[in-house]
């Protein structure tokens, strides 16, 4: 780690407490937060999901520099695992992070929708526009980013970033003891793969919320539940979540070719 690395961000990171500074009146700003408490059970033993390397590089690092790479994110908001925040300041502080971006470290919760929540509750006054967005899907290309925000400074409320589908899929009886019975196969063609960022218009992912206690596996199907319009743009099949050991494997291998591309 070089000297460089490791003191560019100690003016940028605050503790729980200091909030980023506020924004000039007027400005839409846009924030990002990324929830990153979970244990990442589904890759098996070691350390927890968001703090595995990818290229040599923690996953959680790659995920806070695809959310900075975009010139519209002025304060990144890191969810940390609840006893895990100093930990993640230091990772954050030593590597290289864009300087025009803020960064906050909160503690998390018990599961993802209490994390975001943390994350949002964290927020200054002036973001209007926040994105959510998984520390497991480090790889998010800045355009994919981008055009979530553009789709909601264009006035969309809710805003997610998915692919069609390439397998067929049935809805099913989970049984863990044997055959599940299928009980339905909905269309292919309308059915979309959803990923993050999803982006919000800030008052409407903080009501959401605050009214939907269910547990939910994303940030709009909450908006949804309020009646309100959630849109879809295209996502990117670099956007993949890394949940399984094989997804590693592919991570892994889309990084080597982005630096061999990038000459590095
Ligand atoms: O478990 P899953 O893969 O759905 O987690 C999605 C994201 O939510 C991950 O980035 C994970 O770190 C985060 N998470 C969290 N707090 C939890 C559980 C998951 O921030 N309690």
């Amino acid at each position: 780690m070089s000297p460089e690395d490791t003191n560019l961000n100690a003016d940028l990171m605050s503790d729980e407490t200091t909030q980023a500074p506020p924004s000039a009146p007027g400005a839409a700003r846009t924030a990002a937060v990324i929830p990153a408490a979970g244990r990442g059970v589904r890759l098996g033993p070691g350390a927890p999901k968001a703090l595995r390397t990818l290229g040599g590089t923690p996953m959680l690092i790659h995920a806070v520099r695809a959310m900075a790479a975009s010139r519209a994110v002025s304060l990144v908001v890191v969810v940390a695992p609840r006893d895990g925040a100093a930990e993640v300041k230091t990772l954050l502080d030593a590597h290289t992070l864009p300087e025009r971006t803020d960064f906050l470290v909160v503690p998390g919760g018990e599961n993802r929708q209490d994390s975001v929540k943390a994350g949002i509750d964290a927020l200054p006054p002036g973001y209007d526009t926040v994105l959510v967005h998984d520390a497991a899907r480090p790889l998010v290309p800045v355009d994919t980013v981008d055009a979530v925000i553009e789709a909601v400074r264009d006035g969309a409320v809710a805003v997610v970033p998915a692919l069609p589908l390439a397998d067929t899929v049935k809805e099913v009886e989970p049984r863990a003891d044997g055959p599940e019975p299928v009980l339905s196969t909905p269309a292919r063609a309308r059915l979309r793969a959803v990923q993050t960022p999803q982006g919000f218009e800030r008052a409407t992912l903080v009501r959401a919320h605050e009214t939907v206690t269910e547990n939910v596996t994303d940030d709009a199907s909450m908006v949804e539940q309020l009646g309100l319009p959630v849109v879809v743009v295209p996502g990117h099949e670099e956007a993949f979540k890394v949940t399984r050991p094989l997804d590693l494997v592919l991570a892994e291998a889309v990084l080597a070719r982005r630096r061999k591309n990038d000459g590095f």
